[in-house]
């Protein structure tokens, strides 16, 4: 897997070290909050980022899993969100909800998803990526809470994947163009 890997962009102090100031964000804005924090994990790509940052949330949370695809920009799909596993928890109205993602590209999976949910009586949801491109980004979305910004290339590693691939690597890094081109 290290030979397809161009160069390292976040090694595993790097990203202990964003995973922490996250986790520290998070704490100090919910925890006044007399609701209970529901954390949703989107999968696949958030699995390994979002075990590591729950554990530096320092309040009680609750743990869902989604997993959702968004429909590219020019299809008759275009503007919707295909959802491959739900949550199945009621009164969305009564929780913090933090979606925790492994990065925004166009923007369209977290601004769709959020939409959903709040369609959902969610009125308290807030989003939290590690990586962030803002160069690629279609429509207008920001998440609360973002780890790191990074250029218009293509990474993998701590649970990015290309084509299922590269998820298991404890770094980020930029996958050679030769390998997806
Ligand atoms: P968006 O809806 O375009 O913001 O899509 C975000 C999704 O695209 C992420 O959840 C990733 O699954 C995928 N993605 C975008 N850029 C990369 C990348 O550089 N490496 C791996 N996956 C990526
Ligand atoms: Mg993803």
């Amino acid at each position: 897997m290290i030979r397809d890997v161009e160069r390292i962009l976040l090694n595993e102090k790097d990203l202990e070290k964003i995973v922490e100031d996250l986790g520290a964000r998070i704490t100090n804005e919910y925890k006044d909050s007399d609701k209970p924090l529901v954390v949703i994990v989107i999968l696949k790509g958030s699995l390994i980022f979002a075990s590591d940052l729950i554990r530096r949330i320092e309040l009680p949370l609750e743990i869902e899993f989604m997993k959702v695809s968004s429909y590219g920009a020019g299809t008759k799909n275009s503007g919707e969100i295909k959802i491959h596993l739900d949550l199945h928890r009621e009164h969305l109205e009564d929780y913090n909800i933090l979606i925790i993602e492994d990065i925004v590209d166009s923007g369209r999976t977290l601004s769709r998803l959020t939409q959903l949910l709040r369609n959902r009586n969610a009125n308290n949801v807030k989003t939290c990526t590690l990586l962030d491109k803002p160069s690629r980004r279609e429509v207008e979305f920001e998440a609360d809470f973002c780890g790191y910004s990074i250029p218009d290339e293509f990474v993998i590693g701590y649970g990015l994947d290309f084509d299922e691939k590269y998820r298991n690597l404890p770094f980020v890094g930029v996958l050679k163009p030769e390998i997806y081109s």
